[in-house]
């Protein structure tokens, strides 16, 4: 049975069992592997992408769930400026960089609804994100740098 969903503003039709999980078709049926596996049990962040602009965890996210639009890192912003990815390079972020295009997915759905944060309220957004490379600091940094325009 296909299904249908809009992904950086292209609609596709998949064929694949309802209950396949948004992130394999994004990366293996629509080809996008900016997104990526690291737990399947919504424990990492690893693949967090945008649906109906709220972050989720396409790894438990059923595809036949998906009734908004789908945002992936390759979508985010078409020159890759989004004000989380500018910020991201300022702070030079990234060490191995497997980690990071959840972490941008969630910080840009955050900065989107959350205007001012204090530093509370960021590390608790980002908690759900790890990254085994220790880069914590410089996140935060650049979630900050976004949030405040600075
Ligand atoms: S792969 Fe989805 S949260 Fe880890
Ligand atoms: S940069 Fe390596 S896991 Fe985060």
């Amino acid at each position: 049975m296909a299904v249908t969903l809009t992904v950086n503003g292209k609609q596709h039709q998949v064929d694949v069992p309802p209950d396949t999980p948004l992130l394999w078709v994004i990366r293996d049926v629509i080809g996008l592997t900016g997104t990526k596996f690291g737990c399947g049990i919504a424990a990492c962040g690893a693949c967090t992408v945008h649906v109906g602009g709220q972050a989720v965890r396409s790894c438990i996210t059923s595809v036949g769930d998906v009734g908004d639009p789908v945002t992936t890192i390759e979508g985010l912003d078409p020159d890759g400026n989004h004000p989380v990815q500018r910020a991201w390079r300022d702070a030079n972020v990234p060490q191995c960089g497997f980690c990071q295009s959840g972490q941008i997915m969630q910080a840009a759905a955050f900065v989107a609804s959350t205007r001012n944060p204090d530093d509370r309220q960021i590390t608790e957004a980002m908690s759900g994100n790890i990254c085994r490379c220790g880069c914590y600091q410089r996140i935060h940094a650049a979630v900050k740098a976004a949030s405040t325009g600075a």
